[in-house]
């Protein structure tokens, strides 16, 4: 069975709506589901994993969340994450979605195999937002 770890910072929900309907996607799909909010997640939940979802909002000025989110793909940069599989997803408001672009361009130059374009939602995601998730997550496996 693969392993699929979702990884997420949220601080206000809409990213975790977002990461338990990845997450159910890749369960509905046959994978073996490790869901974690970033503060309880190691490097070694990145490593054993075979196909990674990570999950964070935009903050600050388009960037991702600074206290946690950042260091952790810092942290995992430093590893050898090459050609591991992984999906991006994140909630936003009024911007246009930069810091998605960022961290897709970010995670190619550190080697992995991106599966699909960043998902992006607005807000809270609605049924329709939270279908994408699903079916995203689908593709982890
Ligand atoms: C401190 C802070 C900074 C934010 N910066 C941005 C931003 O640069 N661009 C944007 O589109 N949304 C920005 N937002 C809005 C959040 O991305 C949006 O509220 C999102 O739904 C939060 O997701 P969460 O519930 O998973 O925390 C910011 C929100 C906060 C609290």
């Amino acid at each position: 069975m693969k392993k699929v770890a979702v990884i997420f910072w949220s601080g206000t929900g809409n990213t975790e709506k977002m990461a338990e309907a990845v997450a159910e996607g890749a369960r509905e799909a046959g994978a073996e589901v490790k869901l974690l909010p970033v503060e309880k997640a190691t490097k070694d939940d990145v490593l054993s994993a075979d196909a990674l979802a990570l999950g964070c909002p935009s903050m600050g000025a388009e960037v991702l969340e600074e206290e946690e989110m950042e260091p952790f793909v810092e942290e995992i940069e430093k590893e050898n994450i090459k050609d591991k599989p992984m999906i991006l997803f994140g909630s936003y408001d009024w911007g246009d979605g930069q810091w998605m672009k960022d961290w897709e361009e970010r995670m190619k130059s550190a080697g992995v195999n991106l599966l699909d374009d960043g998902l992006i939602v607005q807000n809270t995601p609605d049924d329709f937002g939270l279908n994408l998730c699903k079916e995203l997550g689908k593709k982890t496996v």
